[in-house]
């Protein structure tokens, strides 16, 4: 019997999911630059950002800036994060910044769980956990970050690692809230040090993380925006944002640079 092949050009489904999620590229300043160099940044990432529609741009500036970055911003599609955010309402905790104070300066997301914050200031996932329940609260959408060190990955121990992660923050929140959180796979090994991982091994747990996250939400999981982290520059993004399950980068080090963060951001 003979058989005529076909060549789909891409399966329809496909398209219809990658359609339902929002692509982001997010900068994560770190504690970098003073609040003029972040106003001389950010009015850049503006003017230079105009034409760019198919992806949602996000800055998360250090505390001090938001006030000026967050003037800076109006009336753009840019939109503006926190790097943190206390995991407690109010009240007597000197040196922090609650969810409520941020998203009365027109804070809309919030970075929670870096690497740095989980290694240096010993976030375990019961105070990720009340960060990102307070930043639901007040109308913040979570940026979720999730990864593994180097040696987890030797010892092949990073998708466990990462489930586990999810598993102790993401799982406790309403499925309602659920659809308002954004993650971030970060390799640790990867955050700083110019090391990528390369776009296969980004899908593989990408799909992975998908997959934990449908085994709790079920569909929903499939419009969670999940982001690459670590080393992501113009040079490797496209190849990266090209994976199915990858939805944008959260980018450290080069979303310093005006032009490298913008030409991620036409990456895709
Ligand atoms: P990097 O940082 O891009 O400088 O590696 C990423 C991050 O830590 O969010």
């Amino acid at each position: 019997m003979n058989f005529i092949t076909f060549s789909l050009p891409l399966p329809p489904k496909l398209k219809i999911i990658n359609k339902m999620r929002t692509n982001i590229v997010a900068g994560n300043w770190k504690m970098n630059t003073t609040v003029k160099e972040g106003v001389k940044l950010v009015s850049e990432i503006v003017e230079k950002s105009k034409k760019i529609s198919t992806v949602k741009l996000i800055v998360a500036p250090p505390f001090t800036h938001i006030f000026s970055i967050s003037e800076k911003i109006k009336g753009t599609e840019i939109a503006l994060s926190s790097q943190n955010c206390a995991s407690e309402a109010k009240g007597a905790y000197t040196g922090e910044v609650s969810a409520e104070m941020l998203a009365d300066m027109d804070v809309k997301y919030a970075i929670i769980g870096h690497s740095e914050r989980r290694e240096y200031y010993k976030e375990s996932s019961e105070i990720l956990l009340k960060k990102v329940k307070l930043a639901l609260a007040n109308g913040i959408s979570p940026i979720f970050c999730v990864g593994e060190n180097l040696n987890e990955r030797e010892e092949n121990r990073h998708f466990d690692i990462v489930k586990k992660q999810i598993e102790e923050v993401v799982f406790n929140v309403d499925e309602n809230d659920f659809e308002k959180i954004i993650i971030a796979y970060e390799p640790v090994w990867a955050i700083g040090t110019g090391k990528t991982a390369t776009a296969e091994q980004a899908q593989e747990i990408h799909a992975y993380i998908r997959e934990v996250l449908s085994g709790e939400f079920g569909k929903k999981a499939e419009i969670t925006s999940i982001l690459y982290g670590g080393s992501c520059k113009p040079s490797n993004a496209k190849e990266i944002f090209s994976k199915p399950d990858v939805d944008g980068g959260l980018i450290g080090g080069a979303s310093l640079n005006a032009d490298d963060f913008i030409a991620i951001a036409k990456s895709f």
